[in-house]
């Protein structure tokens, strides 16, 4: 078959299906990739020995355009990324203990064994490298890889004393090749899986930074990527936010949505279980990762399942706490009066004091405290970090930081911080910042790194020398933050530092 009729065809097959189908996705792979990459047996060279993330992918691809001077317009970029994933993905159980790195989780801490830490972790995250799987052929290449594109690397710190090379393509590959190889049962059972089709009603709950405890519903329109997506999220005083965009699913699972919630640009990084039936992961603001937070979502009439309540927890007295989920109808509650709706089924209730109210149907249960009484709170993360930004045109904008207070209950042992205490849910905090030691203090750190707002985000200050400050220092600080709900107070640790200036997909 000629180059001509082979376009031909696969224009032809375009217009009937409408969507693109695997042979003209095929087709595509081989127009932008084989001018360089030469058809071997197994396909394409470099490119058939692997399989990875959409993320994944994409940063492998906009290499080719940057170091490689490959010529792709973004639709067929996406085409290319849409099928690669699709055919050379990863399977849900390959993907899940590394989501961290897909959902930018800006509190996780990766905890890794040596020599990987620091051969493979200390210029990106390890999940960049273990959300990968090849041949033992291609992880050697891929040491190959990075020293012909960095060859600083075995000069830096943690590279110039070892022979960094020298591990890297026997010790580290042969880890990775063992770890992480191109087949796997894994691959092969998720390949022949049978896929729900994603479309229909989905019940959600997330937190929506700055504006609160949100549940809502979102319905899948479409057949293939990119489907449409509209809906709503409402808070707990009943405010509803209007929610559209669309989503692409890669690999049969992984859910990637652009929405406009309520005129803020959100992105899901989700994964759809391999029933098909729930949604987990993280929502984000596109313009502000780090103000984010989980998202769960079960399929609208997928049997009885809760996912949550909105508030988290309610102080004794009256209240109204949506129990979100699906199948609730005939939800029996140890106390108060339940009323179906498009959510779940909503719960008034009349409490006193400090309790748990418990409520089940069918298998699904869950429960939601009241409270008279806290015996401490908790500031959640414990640990962070936030950066400077703004203040030149192209340079990256500041990012935030997003705490929580979260109010315990002692247990049985009546003893603050330890196993049994019990978490009540989300409590109202007055938050402020404090100098966190006394270099901190003399750097009059609270002063120049930014300001804590009454939400609980923290903004950082505008990046680049402040001549005010002692040596002209750059805003940064090493901040308390401080909490205070019901007379209790709790502290977590904020590191302000310097931008990130380069942020790949996966970082
Ligand atoms: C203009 C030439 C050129 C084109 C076109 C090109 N590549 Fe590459 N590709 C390279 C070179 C050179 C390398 C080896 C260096 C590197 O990895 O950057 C490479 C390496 C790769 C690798 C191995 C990278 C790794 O991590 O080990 C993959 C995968 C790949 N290309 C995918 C693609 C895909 C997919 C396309 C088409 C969308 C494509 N390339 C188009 C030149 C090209
Ligand atoms: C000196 C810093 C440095 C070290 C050390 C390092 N990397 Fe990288 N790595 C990079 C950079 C920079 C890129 C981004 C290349 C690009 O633009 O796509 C990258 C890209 C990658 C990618 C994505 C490339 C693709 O196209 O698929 C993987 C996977 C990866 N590294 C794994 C590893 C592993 C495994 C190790 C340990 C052997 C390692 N890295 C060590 C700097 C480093």
């Amino acid at each position: 078959m000629t180059a001509r009729t082979g376009s031909l065809t696969a224009a032809l097959i375009i217009t009937i299906a409408g969507t693109a189908p695997a042979l003209a996705s095929e087709r595509l792979l081989q127009d932008s990739c084989s001018g360089c990459h030469t058809a071997e047996e197994s396909g394409l060279s470099r490119i058939s020995g692997q399989r990875k993330t959409p993320e994944g992918w994409m940063m492998t691809i906009v290499r080719m355009q940057q170091a490689h001077g490959l010529d792709i317009s973004a639709a067929d970029r996406r085409a290319v990324v849409q099928h690669l994933s699709d055919t050379q993905g990863l399977a849900p159980a390959e993907a899940a203990p590394f989501r961290y790195a897909l959902e930018k989780d800006p509190n996780y801490q990766e905890s890794l064994e040596e020599p990987f830490a620091s051969m493979c972790a200390r210029c990106h995250t390890a999940a960049r490298g273990l959300l990968q799987n090849r041949t033992a052929e291609e992880w050697e290449l891929h040491m190959d890889f990075h020293v012909g594109h960095f060859p600083t690397i075995e000069y830096q710190a943690l590279g110039r004393d070892r022979e960094w090379y020298k591990i890297a393509r026997t010790e580290i590959a042969d880890y990775l090749a063992e770890q992480n190889p191109l087949e796997t049962a894994a691959w092969t059972d998720w390949r022949a899986a049978e896929k729900q089709p994603v479309a229909g009603g989905w019940v959600v709950m997330t937190d929506l930074p700055g504006i609160g405890e949100a549940y809502g519903k979102l319905t899948v329109i479409g057949e293939n990527s990119p489907y449409q997506i509209s809906g709503e999220f409402v808070t707990a005083d009943g405010t509803v936010h209007p929610a559209s965009g669309q989503m692409n699913l890669y690999t049969g699972y992984e859910w990637r949505a652009n929405l406009d919630i309520g005129g803020t640009a959100y992105r899901q990084v989700l994964a759809l279980s391999e029933d098909g039936n729930s949604l987990q992961g993280r929502q984000f603001d596109r313009g502000n990762d780090a103000l984010g937070a989980p998202l769960t979502g079960v399929r609208d009439g997928a049997g009885s399942s809760i996912l949550g309540t909105v508030p988290s927890a309610v102080p004794a007295g009256k209240a109204r706490v949506q129990v979100v989920g699906t199948g609730l109808e005939s939800l029996a509650s140890s106390t108060g009066s339940t009323a179906a709706n498009d959510f779940g089924t909503a719960l008034s209730l009349s409490t006193e004091g400090n309790g748990i109210v418990t409520f089940s149907t069918g298998n699904a249960e869950g429960q939601i405290a009241h409270y008279a009484s806290i015996d401490s709170i908790r500031v959640e993360p414990e640990f962070t970090i936030a950066r400077v930004g703004g203040g030149s045109d192209s340079g990256p904008a500041a990012v935030p930081a997003y705490f929580n207070a979260v109010g315990m209950w002692n247990g049985p042992d009546g003893q603050a911080g330890t196993e049994d205490d019990v978490r009540i849910g989300r409590v109202d905090a007055q938050w402020s910042v404090a100098n966190a030691h006394d270099h901190a203090a003399h750097m009059k750190d609270t002063e120049y790194a930014g300001e804590m707002q009454a939400s609980g985000i923290f903004l950082p200050a505008i990046a680049g020398p402040n001549a005010d400050r002692p040596f002209s220092a750059n805003n940064v600080g090493e901040l308390k933050v401080q909490a205070e709900a019901m007379g209790l107070r709790a502290e977590a640790m904020l590191i302000v530092t310097v931008q990130r200036f380069i942020d790949p997909p996966i970082r």
